[in-house]
């Protein structure tokens, strides 16, 4: 699909495959959004689905969207004030690439590039060529993905990377790198706020937390509903997704939350016999 913004460009999307992304819920998601509100915030950004979504529909919104992994976070910098230049870097590494695959992947993995292109320019290089484009970090915060199987990944999106940069510098976006605790500061009464946190894990083989060095403890998912209803209070519109699990429902399992369960698709998991449909939980408070 074309989009007219004062030029033509596609229709923007993920620059990354990030596990978790909401891209299959989106028809789902926008049913639930509230019809008016202020600012959008997203704290736990990942691929930004509902972002890109938001952006295309509504494209004078206000957004305040963050993360706490700076890598992915200076990604969303790059692409939108550096894109050419991050263009050319990612066509070395296709080059390369193409030359000797799995010694390049293992290359690129070992390293620890200064500058801002370089940086970006990896991320999405090891996404591309990972294995099920995952990003999982150690407990040092290196990356440790293996090398995927792909005849022909497409490294650089060229289109979709200049209409991400497009969307993100003629809009009112402004990004940073930072814990979700902080929104409580900034979202005003009438804002919306999504949250999409590492989910609560069901099973003791389900879980998939390392998005960065710091895993997603209880502790964390605490301090979330106790964010969520200083929200509410402050009169804030609140949307949550999680796992279908009973400490989160039993949390929200007062006024005045929503609980729905709905039917997803898990896209990333090792084992595709697992990638079958399973319900999560939508809550919100309006
Ligand atoms: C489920 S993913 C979000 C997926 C996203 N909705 C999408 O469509 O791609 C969760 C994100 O939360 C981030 N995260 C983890 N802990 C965080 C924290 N304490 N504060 C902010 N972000 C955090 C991770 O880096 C990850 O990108």
């Amino acid at each position: 699909m074309k989009q007219q913004y004062g030029q033509i460009l596609t229709t923007p999307k993920p620059f990354v495959k990030w596990a978790g992304g909401k891209r299959q819920l989106i028809p789902i998601l926008n049913e639930n959004l509230p019809e008016t509100f202020g600012t959008y915030f997203e704290p736990f950004l990942g691929g930004g689905a509902l972002l890109f979504h938001m952006l295309t529909e509504r494209q004078d919104q206000k957004c305040n969207i963050s993360d706490l992994n700076s890598d992915l976070v200076l990604s969303y910098t790059t692409i939108r004030d550096r894109t050419e230049a991050l263009i050319i870097s990612l066509k070395n590494h296709e080059k390369n690439y193409q030359k000797d695959s799995k010694s390049y992947y293992y290359s690129i993995r070992e390293s620890n590039p200064r500058s801002q292109i370089e940086k970006t320019s990896r991320l999405i290089f090891l996404n591309r060529t990972c294995f099920n484009g995952l990003y999982r970090v150690n407990s040092k915060g290196k990356f440790n993905v293996p090398l995927g199987k792909y005849s022909n990944p497409n490294i650089v999106n060229e289109e979709n990377l200049r209409s991400v940069s497009h969307i993100l510098q003629s809009s009112k976006v402004a990004i940073q790198c930072r814990d979700f605790e902080s929104v409580l500061r900034d979202a005003k009464k009438g804002d919306l706020v999504y949250f999409d946190p590492p989910y609560q894990p069901i099973s003791d083989t389900a879980n998939f937390t390392s998005y960065t060095n710091k895993d997603f403890t209880y502790d964390d998912l605490s301090r979330l509903a106790e964010l969520c209803m200083n929200l509410d209070s402050n009169g804030c519109r609140v949307l949550l997704s999680n796992s279908n699990s009973k400490e989160v429902a039993d949390m929200f399992a007062i006024k005045p939350w929503k609980i729905n369960k709905i039917r997803a698709n898990r896209s990333i998991n090792s084992n595709s016999k697992k990638r079958t449909g399973h319900f999560e939980l939508l809550i919100r408070n309006y």
